[in-house]
């Protein structure tokens, strides 16, 4: 077979050169060309349609929803949003190592017991190794078909002959395309793989994942384009000194994104975390200094989560603020409130900020809770082990409302907290809270409640 022409095409200007630059001559971009597919002139393709499409009224659409493919893993479910949709594409990326090949030969494990054939497809190991790794998760069944295959050509041809339910591709980054000639990982190949493989699932109509690795900076590594190009876009994180995994939608086609899977991974592969918020606290410590319990919300479901913080005397002319699972900025910000409106000389403090289980926390309703920790190991008083903190902080020392407070109360109550320390609640919606709800207008108050 004739291998098509291809040039190499400057990413940031356009810039197409018969040959490989370092240095775009036009823009002047080191390293922005890659590798591209020149469509040969005479595919100028025909219009698909000679009728031009019409408007019509949103309400005369009749709209169905995707039937939904259940993989059974439920926490994976809930971040697809119910299953799987037929002819879509999930990319699922992640750090190397953080788990990503056994989610999916566990994912693809739960279907074939139902009787689905899956096609796993690895460039990354045998099907030697994917067998002993099916062992020890105790993946079983002939439904699995493995193929070590990384042209991409090849996989289109098998995933026609075998049409399976699910197809698994192992990673992106391994395959290549015969039409390019630059190495698989490349800008070039990952992005003319990917546009084969859309296009087959979506002809096919099957639903396909896609693995795809992670650089040093957390994107994923090829062209950013890909995560435009794929339906559903899923984050595998974890911290690798913590057992637990979290799956995070970051975009879906056909579901919510707030919403978080969490796992453990042990000896025998990935194990649902059915009620993350007794696993996060398992390890809190009791009444020491430093430590709050906040609750957060991860789409639909509150998360309980410990914050720690550790202030000490700086021996630097400009004293660390360090976060861990929370915006550094936010840090510095709250602690440049309790200076100015709550009157703590943190100033010549280092302020270390940790979430306890490797989870990042995004809502500013933590806030109380950051600010109350920070006090905590301050003043060297624990905050007593019963209660929560809830409320976002305002730049005049205020305690604001946060939405879903009756939601986070009752997880809080189911896991055996008896006070909540509350924004002020408004009359007409005073919510009925289900534990004793302390409230607070201002740093002020709060502290004063904790610690005197
Ligand atoms: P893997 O799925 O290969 O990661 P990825 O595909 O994202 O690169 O997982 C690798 C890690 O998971 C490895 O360090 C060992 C660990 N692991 C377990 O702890 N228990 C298990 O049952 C399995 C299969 C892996
Ligand atoms: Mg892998």
């Amino acid at each position: 077979m004739a291998r098509p022409k291809s040039s190499f095409v400057c990413q940031a200007c356009g810039y197409a050169s018969p040959k490989w630059l370092g240095r775009c001559p036009e823009c002047g971009g080191w390293n922005t060309l890659a590798e591209e597919v020149d469509a040969p002139a005479r595919e100028v393709r025909p219009p698909l349609s000679t009728k031009a499409a019409s408007p019509v009224s949103l309400d005369a659409v009749a709209g169905t929803e995707a039937p939904r493919l259940a993989t059974g893993i439920g926490e994976f479910d809930r971040v697809l949003g119910g299953g799987f949709v037929a002819g879509s594409v999930v990319l699922v990326a992640g750090d190397p190592g953080v788990g990503k090949s056994t989610l999916l030969l566990q994912v693809a494990g739960r279907m074939a017991a139902e009787g689905a054939v899956v096609l796993y497809v690895s460039g990354e190991e045998s099907p030697g190794q994917i067998h002993l790794r099916a062992r020890r998760l105790g993946v079983v069944g002939h439904e699995i078909l493995l193929l070590a295959e990384i042209n991409v050509e090849a996989i289109l041809e098998h995933l026609e002959a075998t049409r399976p339910a699910l197809c698994v591709v192992d990673s992106i980054q391994t395959c290549y395309s015969s039409a390019l000639s630059s190495a698989p990982g490349s800008v070039g190949q990952v992005r003319e793989v990917a546009a084969h493989l859309i296009a087959a699932a979506k002809r096919l109509d099957i639903p396909l994942v896609v693995v795809g690795h992670v650089t040093k900076d957390g994107a994923v590594a090829g062209p950013r384009v890909l995560e435009h190009m794929v339906d559903a876009v899923l984050a595998f994180e974890g911290e690798r000194a913590s057992p637990y995994r979290i799956l995070r939608g970051m975009k879906n086609r056909f579901g919510s994104t707030h919403e978080i899977g969490v796992f453990e991974m042990g000896g025998e592969g990935l194990l649902e975390v059915r009620n993350p918020s007794a696993a996060f606290l398992a390890q809190r410590p009791v009444d020491q200094p430093g430590s709050v319990v906040v609750a957060a919300m991860e789409g639909t479901r509150p998360l309980l989560l410990e914050l720690q913080a550790l202030v000490s005397p700086s021996s630097l002319a400009v004293p660390r603020r360090m976060a861990t699972g929370l915006d550094q900025n936010r840090l510095v910000l709250l602690t440049a409130i309790l200076e100015k409106r709550a009157g703590f000389a943190v100033h010549d403090q280092d302020v270390y900020l940790n979430v306890a289980g490797g989870v990042r926390v995004e809502e500013p309703a933590a806030d109380l809770g950051v600010a109350c920790a920070i006090i905590s190991s301050f003043r060297n008083r624990p905050i007593p082990s019963e209660a929560v903190c809830l409320g976002e902080v305002g730049l005049t020392g205020e305690v604001r409302t946060v939405p879903h407070l009756e939601a986070r109360c009752k997880e809080a109550a189911a896991l055996g907290f008896k006070r909540a320390i509350v924004p002020p609640r408004s009359g007409a919606s005073k919510p009925d809270l289900a534990l004793e709800a302390v409230e607070v207008a201002t740093l002020e108050e709060a502290f004063a409640y904790l610690f005197e």
